[in-house]
């Protein structure tokens, strides 16, 4: 069984000054948090002067990481939000990436899909989803909750949101995955024109969509909607991308990534499912605590805009600032005993995972929707989910993940 996060203890041999926290091994191997620990205590405004990705900042504190997520002037979204620097030839625009007033045009353009006018159509679908999902589920034999639950939940979500066709869903699944890999020698993905290749299949299935959508009567979808709104009508087909990039991103990875961990969470604290099992009111406390355990984006990354002071440390216009929410979400100054999964603890709302400021997730009342759907329905059939082996989790240092977790459910 996997160990708990304050079973972890820093490698206190790495000197602070070489200290890399952004290795994906580290997230692969779960071994990140005494890294973040040891930061937080040490040298919560750490500078690394050497990295794959050049030399960066790591904001590691939970109240110096509000300050830069909502000041966008000075810390701009502009030069990207991960900490790798895309090549100027491969980069796509996104509204996430954009500032006043434009990112607002376009955050506005595609909002309503996620109005509580929508939210409420969507729970009746998401329900009958989710328990046919559940109802499909093997019995008596391993299965991979990741693949069969996660994935399967999350992506035809997304097939409605694009109004996507329905037996295509897992092609969204496979841009998302390939959205968010840094390219790697020996990798699947090896090189950037590799990633953009694909990105190019993806780019042209959407076009397809746009131009039969953009002549049609307007509709609640996130295509008719870019195509009808002057906000987005005239895109650049790499804006377009980009701008499908981050909604098949944002609505894919971190939604799959906190089903996946709420039922290890809950099999690791077996007192916390019992205590939602004998009270489901406490249902939407303990998704939003499994979205704070989880993190399921680790860092944003912004550029100085100019010179500032965070956290006592001078930040130079141009230098690279990495929150670490991940990190933030474990600070025991604002979140008390933060390092264990609580249901039903004070302020629970109180984290970091969805960001703060002018960017602070679209998707957010979509995600806790589908993950209080999710859990009341396993409550409701009663379901005694096993988790049988380790997680597999993902060397991101971006999408913080899984994929695999071995369950089984007794008949
Ligand atoms: C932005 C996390 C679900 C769409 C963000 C940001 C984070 C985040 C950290 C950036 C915030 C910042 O820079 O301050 C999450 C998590 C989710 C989730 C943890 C699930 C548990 C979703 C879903 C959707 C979505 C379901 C789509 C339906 C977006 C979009 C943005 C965004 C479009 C960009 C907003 C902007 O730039 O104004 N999300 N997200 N997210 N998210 Fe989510």
């Amino acid at each position: 069984m996997s160990r708990r996060s304050e079973d972890y203890k820093a490698d206190d041999i790495i000197p602070l000054s070489e200290l890399d926290v952004s290795e994906g091994r580290r997230f692969q191997d779960d071994s990140i948090w005494g890294f973040f620990d040891r930061l937080r205590r040490e040298d919560p405004v750490h500078y690394c002067k050497d990295s794959p990705h050049g030399p960066y900042w790591s904001v590691t504190k939970y109240r110096d990481i509000v300050a830069v997520d909502t000041n966008h002037k000075a810390f701009s979204s502009k030069q990207g939000v991960t900490i790798v620097d895309v090549p100027d030839k491969h980069w796509t625009q996104s509204f996430i990436k954009m500032g006043p007033p434009k990112h607002a045009e376009q955050r506005n353009t595609v909002s309503p899909i996620v109005g509580p006018e929508s939210l409420t159509k969507l729970e009746t679908l998401i329900r009958s989803r989710v328990r046919a999902i559940l109802d499909g589920l093997p019995r008596n034999e391993a299965f991979n909750w990741v693949d069969m639950v996660s994935i399967e939940l999350t992506t035809q979500m997304l097939a409605t949101l694009f109004d996507f066709p329905f037996e295509d869903r897992r092609l969204l699944t496979y841009w998302s995955d390939v959205a968010v890999t840094t390219p790697k020698a020996g990798h699947a993905i090896d090189s950037w024109d590799k990633r953009s290749t694909i990105l190019s299949e993806c780019l042209d299935y959407f076009t397809k969509l746009w131009n039969e959508r953009i002549n049609a009567e307007p509709r609640l979808d996130l295509i008719s909607l870019m195509a009808h709104s002057p906000a987005t009508r005239h895109m650049k087909p790499s804006e377009f991308l980009g701008n499908l990039i981050l909604l098949i991103v944002g609505g894919n990875d971190t939604t799959r990534n906190s089903i996946t961990g709420g039922l290890l969470f809950m099999s690791q604290y077996p007192s916390e499912l019992r205590k939602l099992a004998d009270n489901p009111k406490l249902v939407s406390s303990a998704v939003s605590e499994i979205i704070r355990y989880q993190t399921p984006i680790a860092h944003m990354r912004r550029t100085a805009a100019v010179d500032s002071i965070v956290g006592g440390k001078q930040i130079r216009k141009g230098d690279k600032v990495v929150m670490w929410y991940i990190s933030g979400n474990r600070d025991e100054e604002i979140i008390e005993n933060a390092n264990s999964f609580v249901i039903d603890r004070k302020n629970v709302r109180q984290h970091l995972s969805f960001g703060f400021g002018i960017h602070r997730c679209l998707g957010r009342h979509l995600a806790e929707l589908q993950l209080r759907v999710l859990w009341e329905e396993i409550l409701d059939a009663r379901l005694e989910i096993e988790v049988v082996g380790e997680p597999e989790r993902i060397a991101s240092n971006f999408v913080h993940g899984y994929s695999a977790l071995p369950v089984r459910i007794e008949a």
